[in-house]
């Protein structure tokens, strides 16, 4: 046997959190080290970050970042493993997203990304030039501080491979493992038993099994020891990085860390025998390519990872495989959003978050999420988790006590109100939320803005003597309309009132405001089916692209996990915005408003979006999924498909506007960071699109209309 120890993590870094972020690359190393491994991998960027962005740009970045490596070469306590920590680098002026692997002190070699992550929220091209000559290497300039300290000007840079005395390790980073040819096939061939891949990964749902299914198979076929690092947690952006720190021995796991997790540092420890992966390169066809593959050049190392570990407390036989851990959508749902909100609050330094409750499902969905962060919170601090105790006290103001449960948790930290209107909003909206709030146990407010309602409408009359009214009293469209955008302007006001005063209010030691968040759901968005600047405009929104099909499965799973029998009542509601009157014979209803069921808008986003199709290919696409005997005409497909893209352009400025939310969906229309398109288009009902899906219906029923002819004659 062969064995060695080690060890990758997944790290809650905080872009340009220099200070927090060595704090947490250091505790990694300490833990692996304490553990027996002797070999080290971190997140991808973990020295200032993944997600600094346009700071990337900034040379003071990259100053920083050696500020921060030459801390952890010369921290002594740090030597005796070998790391694998991630930074960008200058290198004859141009900017590299790359992995510096370090020994006892000193720089082994330097390695750069070869292929970029640029496509939906990537943008790595924008700051990084790819290094894209594999197996090319040449030297890298230290600075000169490092110079000293290293005792030569400069070390490799480049595709390399290690050589230890008993092994060949060699690192991928991220956007590698999906590119078609990656790295590690090559390496593989060439005798690389042990690959490292630092990665900035965020969570996506129902996306984990596609990650897992790519590393397996990097090693299943080629044999091999991978190593996959990942951040974790919300790092300054919309993005949470979901961790999930794993080993694989041959395709099988080894080791995962946590999904969702509220800890800053997770590290995953392994033992493996490197026998068992050159046992599974025994194959007669595998020597075949390999004596033909390029060469890669190799880094000698005089140091051997399979340390005798007959004195140390490590185990002396391999890790068992076992099962990789997956959530159901809906505990994503749970938890994600809910760590990302955790990070957010703690980092943001404010006191705590405010709700409008409208007693429909979004934001019944956004309160349980927060309800689901004080969960984590609570058993955090059971597990004695020192960070989250600290955290606790300074946001909840507890002195020396902490919450036991987490309604004690919510009532410090969590504020939900309901604004209703005298005739608009009907009774059993307002109980529902007075008792979602009574469940979780929000400090709640229920109140009418009539008077806000009367005296915005007052002041057009009096400057213009017009009387406007709502449909149902005869008004006109354009008076409905303007008549529900203030009552829904109205809230977002006294949403942000409400949230910079209640602490002082309630006389909350230290004061300070609340977040508002924000509760409209990816489809609202994407139809445009909201009021600009509503309660739609908040600090930050958990649940802007999760789908509504989502949010109520979502819904229906708290009801009974988290026991909370009041979610039945908001899943057995018909969706409504409230904001017409309700008469005898009358009841706003979103579906039929839209004039779309929430199922198509998932389905014209996902189409638009992830499958990229415009109108007509949209409408071709439909025909086959939506169209046959029995099922909707061409006629009706493409009215459909065209009343979704002609709200959908009417409404795309709205998303300019769109809250930052926490990124969860691939048809997600977010505007700032994911789906770049113009918001101002062209008439739809004019387009060329448009013609060409009239003239293929046209097609279709002519050729309908001579095939029923034919059977007629029959
Ligand atoms: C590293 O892991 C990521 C998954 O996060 C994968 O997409 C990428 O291809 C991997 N890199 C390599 C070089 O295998
Ligand atoms: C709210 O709770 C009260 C008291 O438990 C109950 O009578 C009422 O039916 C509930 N209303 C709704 C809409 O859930
Ligand atoms: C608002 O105006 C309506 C109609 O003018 C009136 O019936 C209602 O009492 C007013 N409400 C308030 C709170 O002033």
């Amino acid at each position: 046997m062969a064995l060695v120890t080690l060890a990758t993590c997944a790290l809650n870094q905080w872009s340009l959190d220099f200070e927090g972020n060595l704090r947490r690359i250091k505790e990694s190393i300490v833990k692996a080290k304490a553990a027996g491994a002797t070999l080290r991998v971190g997140p991808e960027l973990e020295i200032p970050g993944y997600g600094c962005l346009d700071h990337f740009l900034e040379n003071e970045v990259y100053e920083n970042s050696w500020d921060s490596l030459y801390s952890i070469l010369t921290d002594a306590s740090l030597h005796g493993i070998m790391i694998d920590v991630g930074l960008p680098l200058l290198h004859r002026n141009c900017r590299y997203n790359a992995r510096a692997i370090i020994l006892n002190g000193k720089i082994l070699c330097l390695r750069p990304k070869l292929y970029l992550a640029n496509d939906g929220n990537f943008r790595e091209m924008r700051f990084f030039t790819p290094w894209n000559r594999p197996r090319h290497v040449e030297q890298y300039y230290l600075p000169p501080r490092i110079q000293r300290h290293q005792g030569c000007r400069q070390v490799p840079i480049g595709d390399v491979v290690l050589s230890t005395i008993d092994t060949c390790l060699a690192a991928e980073t991220c956007e590698e493992l999906f590119t078609p040819n990656s790295p590690h096939i090559n390496m593989g061939l060439n005798g690389v038993e042990i690959f490292t891949n630092s990665s900035g990964s965020h969570h996506s749902l129902r996306k984990l099994d596609e990650r897992i299914a790519l590393i397996q198979e990097a090693t299943r076929k080629n044999g091999g020891v991978y190593l996959y690092s990942n951040q974790l947690g919300c790092d300054g952006d919309r993005l949470y990085y979901d961790g999930c720190a794993m080993i694989f021995v041959n395709g099988d796991i080894v080791g995962q860390s946590s999904q969702f997790s509220l800890n800053e540092v997770e590290v995953v420890v392994a033992t493996v025998d490197l026998e068992k992966v050159r046992a599974h390169r025994f194959a007669p066809s595998r020597g075949l390519q390999a004596v033909a593959v390029p060469e890669y050049q190799r880094i000698e190392v005089d140091y051997s990872l399979s340390q005798d570990n007959l004195d140390l407390d490590t185990p002396q036989s391999p890790t068992a495989p076992r099962p990789a851990r997956y959530h159901l959508p809906e505990e994503e749902i749970a938890l994600g959003p809910a760590c990302w909100l955790w990070d957010y609050l703690r980092r943001s330094k404010a006191a705590g978050f405010f709700v409008p409750l409208s007693g429909g499902i979004d934001s019944c969905a956004t309160a349980t999420i927060v309800y689901s962060m004080c969960r984590l919170v609570i058993s955090a601090i059971k597990e004695g988790n020192e960070q989250v105790i600290k955290d606790v006290k300074r946001i909840a103001a507890y002195t020396s006590e902490i919450p036991e449960t987490p309604e004690e948790l919510c009532n410090q930290i969590f504020y939900t109100c309901y604004m209703g209107m005298e005739k608009q909003s009907s009774k059993e909206t307002r109980d529902r939320a007075k008792n979602l709030s009574d469940r979780i146990g929000s400090y709640h407010t229920d109140v009418n803005i009539d008077d806000v309602f009367n005296s915005t409408t007052n002041i057009l009359t009096q400057a213009t003597g017009f009387q406007p009214k709502f449909k149902v009293h005869g008004g006109s469209q354009t008076s409905n309309l303007a008549l529900q955008n203030i009552q829904a302007r109205s809230r977002m006001v006294i949403a942000y009132y409400f949230a910079q005063e209640l602490c002082e209010v309630r006389k909350r030691p230290g004061g300070g405001s609340l977040l508002v968040l924000g509760s409209s759901n990816v489809d609202e968005c994407l139809r445009g089916y909201l009021t600009k600047y509503d309660c739609s405009s908040a600090d930050i929104n958990p649940i802007g692209s999760i789908s509504k099909v989502d949010l109520k499965r979502f819904i229906g799973w708290a009801s009974t996990e988290f026991e909370m029998p009041i979610l039945g009542e908001f899943l057995d509601a018909t969706p409504t915005a409230e904001l017409e009157p309700i008469t005898a014979d009358y009841v706003q209803s979103d579906e039929v408003d839209m004039q779309m069921s929430y199922q198509e808008l998932s389905r014209f986003g996902t189409l638009r979006k992830v499958d990229h199709l415009g109108p007509y290919g949209m409408f071709l696409r439909l025909l086959e999924e939506w169209g046959g005997v029995g099922k909707l005409s061409p006629r009706e497909i493409a009215h459909k498909v065209k009343l979704f893209f002609h709200f959908y352009q009417i409404n795309r400025h709205k998303q300019t506007v769109a809250t930052p939310a926490y990124h969860a969906e691939s048809y997600s229309p977010d505007d700032h960071r994911f789906d770049l398109r113009p918001f101002l288009y062209p008439p739809g009902f004019e387009s060329w699109s448009f013609k060409k899906i009239d003239e293929r219906v046209e097609a279709l029923e002519q050729r309908q209309k001579r095939q029923d002819a034919a059977k007629g004659l029959k």
